[in-house]
């Protein structure tokens, strides 16, 4: 050892201490979550500077959004790999359960290519996988029709290895492989892990770095034990060695306001520093209160050569390796960024802006942009599905409801929009709507109905509904107030505080009219028959069950005209903040 005077060491102490402050202050910060409201399942890669993501959208429709970004925390829809009913001919009109449909995608470019591989749920012949490709992952259009093949198990991985082979991991953990031309399985599959005991082991992704095959996966099932756990092996096929740490990312029993926290995928930056995206729910311990369901974050990796990986525990507020500079408009595409607010004003000519979704695939011509705003023709169901036959609801939707809408992407937020409707026969309603299943939503609509104690006519009312998980408040009726049926009536939506929506109504030539007709608990859109989904806002209109097969009676239509939505917080710790990043300058 050289042996140094006194003042050396203390200069070379200084010199490390720099370096260290150094090195810290090019570390950055940033908040979690980076694609906040109903973003499940997150898998994400890197190209050329550019990183993309998709998450899980089940039977919502469009499906499989894709998210890029240049910078880790803008993003924006550039597109859907599921945008056409054509894709997929009739499988979204047959799909009964509210949580089936595209589950859990991976998302992998090669050779100029991008691919989506995912599974669709819910089909009486079993699990139907699909892989779509896309050169262009900017335009719906140009993703394909997808190869279909037939898997077992759910949550399929895509993986190349060097020989050229393609590789699908999916849940228990088993590896086959795929014929990209034929969509053929290898047969029998072969079992590469059961993980360390938590139920589900799921959600595989497969890497090769350094002269092992890594196996990441999520277990311990997608709630409250939900975890990441990994195993590595010098053949593809195993045998796999688990870390001897595991679970290397999970919140379970912690009191972290971001709880659930798994099923996540890994990439790299252009610097080479690692990072990795996986779902979390902020609920905080008590997991009572959490409409906007699973929700990505990002997180920093450190991963050694030759090492296992460190994944940095999830929180609301992060600090790791620098962040590409901020970039939003280096990414090309029409879509909004993430944590925009919607603008839409719906001018004839202009399209239905992409991040408004459906439930299943829309009937031909339930909606469109007409001269006089969003033109909406109503369903015969409602939202919840009126009983044609039996008393139980009628969940397969019936060629899709007449429910639009976008994703609930703040803790706090405002939604408005100004209706137009002028229904002829009793039951007809248009409104707005917190929807998170058929059998969770909260809803205020203008809806004809007899008038009560005056035998044939009929009274124009606006009418507060709640219905989901636990006890929902009765519904209430009121008479629209005199003069307003005249104009359009703006209906508002907004989060009162972090547990309860207020539900409200005025004339939109007179907002201070302003009549509050319903408060509910977000609680009705928590977990329950919709733990894997998450809370969309947004407008409907329906004929309440008249008519017959899937048809209204004439009439009935709504317009809808200055739809806003705007962020109003973000809660970053179960009692801290931020200013949410999308606010309307008008
Ligand atoms: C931080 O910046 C310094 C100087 O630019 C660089 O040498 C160092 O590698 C950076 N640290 C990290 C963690 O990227
Ligand atoms: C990568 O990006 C650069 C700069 O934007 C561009 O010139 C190049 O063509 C891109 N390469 C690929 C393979 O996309
Ligand atoms: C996983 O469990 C199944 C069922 O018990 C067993 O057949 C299989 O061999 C196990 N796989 C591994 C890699 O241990
Ligand atoms: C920077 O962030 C990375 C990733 O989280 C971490 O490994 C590293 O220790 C951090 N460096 C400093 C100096 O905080
Ligand atoms: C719906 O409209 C599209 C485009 O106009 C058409 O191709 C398709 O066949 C129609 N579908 C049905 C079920 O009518
Ligand atoms: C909507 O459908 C449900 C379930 O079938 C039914 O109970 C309810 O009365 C309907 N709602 C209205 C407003 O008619
Ligand atoms: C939240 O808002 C609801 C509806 O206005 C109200 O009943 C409830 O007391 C509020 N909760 C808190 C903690 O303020
Ligand atoms: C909703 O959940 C309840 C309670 O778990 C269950 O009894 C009911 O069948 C579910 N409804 C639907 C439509 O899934």
């Amino acid at each position: 050892m050289v042996k140094l005077p006194f003042g050396s060491s203390v200069l070379l102490g200084l010199l490390v201490l720099i370096s260290v402050s150094l090195a810290q202050s090019n570390n950055s910060t940033y908040n979690n979550p980076v694609l906040p409201g109903w973003h499940s399942d997150p898998s994400c890669t890197q190209v050329n500077g550019t990183f993309f993501c998709v998450t899980s959208t089940f039977i919502a429709f469009p499906g499989l959004p894709i998210y890029a970004s240049k910078d880790l925390i803008n993003w924006k829809l550039i597109s859907h790999a599921w945008s056409r009913e054509s894709q997929l001919p009739g499988i979204s009109w047959r799909t009964t359960g509210q949580q089936e449909g595209m589950f859990a995608p991976t998302i992998r470019y090669r050779n100029g290519e991008f691919f989506v591989i995912c599974e669709y749920l819910g089909m009486s012949e079993g699990i139907i996988g699909v892989l779509f490709r896309s050169k262009n992952p900017y335009s719906d259009k140009d993703w394909s029709d997808p190869l279909r093949f037939r898997p077992t198990k759910i949550d399929p991985d895509l993986f190349w290895d060097d020989d050229g082979k393609v590789y699908v991991a999916t849940q228990g953990i088993i590896l086959q492989e795929l014929d990209l031309k034929t969509g053929k399985l290898s047969e029998p599959a072969i079992s590469l892990w059961n993980g360390t005991g938590g139920v589900w082991p799921e959600g595989p992704h497969i890497y090769k770095k350094d002269g092992w095959y890594y196996l990441l996966i999520a277990e311990g099932g997608t709630a409250l034990d939900h975890a990441i756990t990994i195993a590595r092996a010098r053949k593809i096929t195993g045998p796999y060695e688990p870390y001897a740490k595991n679970p290397i990312l999970t919140n379970r029993r912690t009191n972290e306001y971001f709880q659930t926290v798994g099923h996540g995928d890994l990439f790299q930056d252009t610097n080479g520093n690692w990072w990795g995206m996986a779902l979390a729910t902020r609920s905080g311990p008590e997991y009572r209160n959490y409409p906007m369901g699973r929700e990505a974050v990002l997180f920093p990796v450190t991963w050694n050569k030759g090492e296992w990986p460190i994944l940095q525990p999830v929180k609301g507020q992060m600090s790791g390796w620098p962040l590409p500079p901020p970039n939003r408009d280096g990414v090309p595409g029409d879509g909004p960024f993430i944590t925009d607010p919607d603008v839409y004003d719906f001018d004839k000519g202009t399209s239905i802006p992409p991040n408004l979704m459906f439930w299943r695939v829309p009937r031909n011509g339930t909606f469109s942009v007409t001269d006089r705003g969003l033109q909406i023709a109503p369903s015969r169901n409602n939202l919840t599905g009126t009983p044609f036959s039996t008393r139980t609801p009628e969940l397969s939707g019936q060629q899709g409801l007449a429910f639009i809408g976008r994703r609930q992407t703040d803790s706090l937020f405002t939604f408005t929009v100004d209706l137009t409707f002028n229904p002829t026969a009793v039951g007809q309603e248009a409104g707005v709507t917190v929807f998170l299943t058929q059998v969770n939503h909260i809803d205020l609509g203008v809806v004809l109905l007899d008038k009560k104690g005056a035998q044939g006519s009929k009274e124009l009312s606006l009418r507060f509904k709640a219905e989901g998980t636990g006890g929902p408040p009765a519904s209430k009726t009121i008479a629209l107030p005199k003069g307003w049926a005249a104009g359009p009536i703006r209906l508002q939506i907004k989060t009162a505080n972090l547990t309860h929506y207020s539900l409200s109504a005025s004339s939109a030539d007179d907002p201070k009219s302003s009549v509050l007709v319903g408060a509910a608990s977000g609680a009705l859109l928590s977990g329950g028959n919709g733990s894997f989904v998450g809370s969309l806002v947004g407008a409907y209109a329906t004929c309440n069950g008249a008519g017959s097969g899937v048809n209204c009676p004439a009439g009935g239509t709504a317009y809808f005209k200055r739809w806003r939505y705007e962020g109003d917080a973000q809660f970053v710790t179960a009692t801290k903040s931020i200013p949410s990043l999308g606010k309307i300058r008008e």
